[in-house]
């Protein structure tokens, strides 16, 4: 009989980042493997070698979601508690997850990432120009979410205008808890988001244009080209992963700059820091907390062996707080090396965004040391999402600054 040491973790827990650090803190020390009943039930992996191995492991731990005709609910997949949408590629296992991947990394490499750098930075600025002469801005909703949404709605090939009706449902179907009305309402919203989407993938049939969406669906490809069912699984992750999780990369670093003033000089003057900073601040705030896998054969894992068809959810959060892996890992040290950190995931299945996330990160610092070098974060009207879940970050971060000018049109990209 398969004894399960219990924790009543649960990513939806109400609790401060302190609390949630400690109880994961406790759980790696004394319990690496445990079994929690929240959602269902799931194995709670906290430590970085055995994080490292699961991630590390296709072979015997799936990421597949499917839908259960029988019982009309999705199995499966990389969230606890389960979303009712399936991500592309995260949510399936080789051969079908070669089969995106391979079309979608050319985009997403270093090459192509810095093609698209000057394009960023000039909107980084127009966001900041927005709000410049006011004195105020919201580094979650006028700098992160826009930045991260259009940016990457344009490369895909959505259209930008009504940019927070897409992005928004997004923006809260992360933070609601699960059976919240609020949830619900986001969940409807995202319906229309939906269908948006099919729209432009009919359109795109009709008559291709230059946007990836376009690029995607004339590839040829073993297996034959995506379905518009396999475009539109694609385009949800697209928004829904790249979104929320650099606007918390950055709604955090700033928060954190805030109160260490010394390393946001440092950062300031030597701008080159910002790289070995990226890493830094994705492993302290890992705004991915966890992601989930299934056994599909018997394993030992965190000295317990486990038959097929388990569930375990990998705390990348806890993962990159070990302490055998990261000295003074509850430090901030913008220097670190090396820095194994698994905020981006490890294995097949590590971030597509990771170059795109590190170039919107610099490209946010930067133009704010640039034009608002005396930002302070309004720390009382700060919103954290109501629960860490399975992303780290904030409904809104206000902030001030002495007001500033707008760009002379000579200074921007595009006039
Ligand atoms: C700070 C920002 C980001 C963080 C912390 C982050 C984190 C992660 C993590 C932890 C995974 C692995 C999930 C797993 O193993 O189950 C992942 C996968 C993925 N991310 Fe990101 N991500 C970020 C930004 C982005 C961006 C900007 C994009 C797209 C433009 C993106 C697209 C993806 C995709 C498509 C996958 C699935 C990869 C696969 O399964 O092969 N992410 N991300």
């Amino acid at each position: 009989m398969l004894q399960r040491p219990c924790t009543d973790f649960d990513p939806e827990r109400v609790e401060s980042p302190v609390e949630r650090q400690n109880r994961l803190s406790a759980l790696r020390d004394a319990c690496p493997l445990a079994w929690s009943d929240a959602h269902g039930g799931f194995w709670l992996a906290s430590r970085h070698s055995d994080v490292s191995i699961i991630s590390g492991d296709a072979a015997s731990y799936s990421s597949a979601k499917t839908f259960n005709e029988d019982l009309r609910q999705w199995e499966g997949g990389t969230v606890v508690p389960a979303l009712p949408m399936r991500f592309i590629p995260s949510e399936t296992d080789s051969p079908e997850w070669d089969r995106y991947r391979g079309v979608l990394n050319p985009h997403f490499g270093p090459k192509a990432v810095e093609s698209r750098r000057a394009r960023f930075a000039d909107f980084a600025h127009a966001l900041i120009d927005g709000h410049i002469e006011t004195g105020c801005i919201d580094v979650v909703l006028d700098v992160g979410n826009p930045l991260s949404a259009i940016g990457t709605m344009q490369l895909v090939g959505f259209p930008t205008d009504d940019w927070w009706a897409w992005a928004k449902p997004f923006h809260e179907v992360t933070y609601h808890p699960t059976g919240s009305e609020a949830l619900a309402k986001a969940v409807t919203d995202i319906e229309w988001v939906y269908v948006q989407i099919r729209d432009v993938i009919a359109q795109r049939r009709r008559q291709p244009e230059s946007d990836l969406l376009s690029v995607l669906m004339q590839q040829e490809l073993p297996g034959g080209p995506l379905s518009d069912e396999e475009l539109f699984d694609l385009s949800v992750q697209l928004l829904g992963g790249s979104i929320e999780t650099t606007t918390a990369l950055i709604a955090n670093t700033l928060m954190y700059l805030d109160t260490d003033k010394s390393c946001r000089s440092q950062l300031m003057g030597n701008r080159k820091l910002l790289r070995p900073a990226f890493d830094e601040f994705l492993r302290y705030f890992t705004p991915v907390q966890n992601s989930a896998r299934r056994t599909m054969a018997p394993v030992q894992v965190g000295g317990i062996e486990l038959p097929a068809g388990e569930t375990i959810l990998m705390s990348w959060a806890s993962a990159n707080q070990d302490r055998s892996v990261f000295p003074d890992a509850d430090k901030v040290n913008i220097e670190r090396s090396p820095n194994r950190h698994v905020a981006m995931g490890r294995g097949k299945h590590f971030c597509l965004g990771s170059f795109q996330a590190r170039m919107i990160f610099e490209v946010v610092m930067n133009a704010i040391f640039d034009r608002l070098p005396d930002l302070e974060i309004l720390v009382d009207e700060a919103v954290r999402y109501p629960s860490i879940g399975n992303v780290n970050g904030w409904v809104q971060m206000p902030a001030r600054f002495a007001p500033g000018r707008v760009r002379e049109s000579e200074d921007r990209a595009e006039k």
